[in-house]
């Protein structure tokens, strides 16, 4: 596995995993808590050492399990994790972090993260306490996710990683200007969604498929009464993309994961791909995929269908919200 080295020295896996199916919200049903302790326990065994939980993430449940599975282990792995955007005030951001350091069961927090991005609160109260965190050992390194040009205008060098939605179906940060912005700050982005929770494994053909509790993000409609938002959603494009997308992957012999995991390799500005995971098995279908060359015919197609794919959607790359045109700035 490929490592990045951060400005801070902080070496990241370029694929790494996502803890929030840990965390068994509704979104992600039930949890085997055991089986995310060997999932955690078999990417380390292949050379990924980054992973990504947040104190939203089922009330710290992803956090604790994190926590369980990395007892003993502490020194091979780097932890991420976030403070959520209620939490941004300097002394909430210094409780919060203590709640995430006992619910990891460590004394320091690799990467702490900015969750969202807020106007409620000046970010240089923010990042106050988190240069304070970082002075007395409790955090190594800050990072933000989400954040648009304005934001990374404000936050200039200090971000890490930038983490953006990013992938095959959800290539709005091209739009928007966050992926031209962070890699012009000389931020890597650290690419979430990539597997568009479950579309590109191709799992999913219709919208009868995706369970009801993941039908809250805009790329389905308000219609279902999941989500945050008011959109009609994009599953008229969506699914005949994904059809198209099969296509490819069945001429040139390679996963639907495969292309999609490619497709994120081959940008200059990703520097690692942040991968959700439950089980052993998923980890090692979708390490698989991240290993299988891709011929460059089959990602040329795949890239040209979902530049299409984009250019049907609108700017506002928030996955989750549309009031005042989203919350990445
Ligand atoms: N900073 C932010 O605002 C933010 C927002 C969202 C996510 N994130 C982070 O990004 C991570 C990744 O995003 P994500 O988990 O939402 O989406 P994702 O990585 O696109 O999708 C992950 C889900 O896809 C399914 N899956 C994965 N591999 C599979 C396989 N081989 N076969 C079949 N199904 C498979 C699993 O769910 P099922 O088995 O249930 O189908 C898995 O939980 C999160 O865990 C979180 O750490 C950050």
């Amino acid at each position: 596995m490929d490592h990045i080295t951060l400005k801070n020295g902080i070496a990241v896996s370029r694929l790494s995993i996502g803890t929030w199916p840990f965390s068994g919200v509704k979104l992600w049903g039930d949890s085997d808590d055991q089986e995310a302790v060997r999932t955690v326990h078999a990417a380390l065994e292949r050379g990924i050492n980054t992973f990504d939980t947040a104190a939203r993430y089922g009330d710290g449940r992803s956090e604790e399990v994190l926590g369980r599975a990395l007892k003993g282990r502490r020194q091979e792995a780097v932890i991420c994790s976030k403070v959520h955007t209620a939490f941004l005030g300097y002394d909430d951001v210094m409780a919060q972090c203590e709640g995430s350091l006992r619910r990891l069961g460590t004394d320091y927090i690799d990467l702490y993260q900015i969750h969202w991005p807020t106007p409620q609160i000046p970010l240089e109260e923010t990042l106050r306490a988190f240069e304070d965190l970082e002075r007395q050992g409790k955090i190594r390194g800050l990072s933000v996710c989400n954040f648009g040009p304005k934001d990374l205008a404000a936050a200039g060098d200090r971000p890490q990683l930038n983490q953006l939605p990013y992938s095959l179906v959800w290539r709005i940060i091209e739009k928007n200007g966050a992926l031209a912005a962070s890699e012009a700050a000389g931020i890597p982005v650290w690419a979430y969604c990539a597997l568009g929770q479950g579309l590109l494994t191709g799992k999913f053909r219709t919208i009868e498929d995706v369970p009801m509790g993941r039908r809250g993000t805009r790329l389905y409609s308000s219609k279902w009464g999941e989500g945050r938002h008011t959109d009609g959603g994009y599953e008229e494009e969506i699914f005949p993309f994904l059809a198209s997308l099969r296509q490819v992957s069945d001429k040139a012999e390679v996963s639907m994961q495969a292309l999609a995991l490619a497709f994120l390799k081959a940008s200059p500005a990703v520097g690692s791909i942040l991968m959700g995971v439950r089980s052993v098995k998923q980890l090692e279908e979708n390490l698989t995929a991240f290993e299988t060359p891709v011929p460059a015919g089959a990602l040329a197609e795949a890239e040209a269908l979902s530049a299409a794919l984009r250019d049907q959607m609108g700017d506002n790359a928030d996955l989750w919200e549309n009031e005042n045109g989203g919350r990445m700035r």
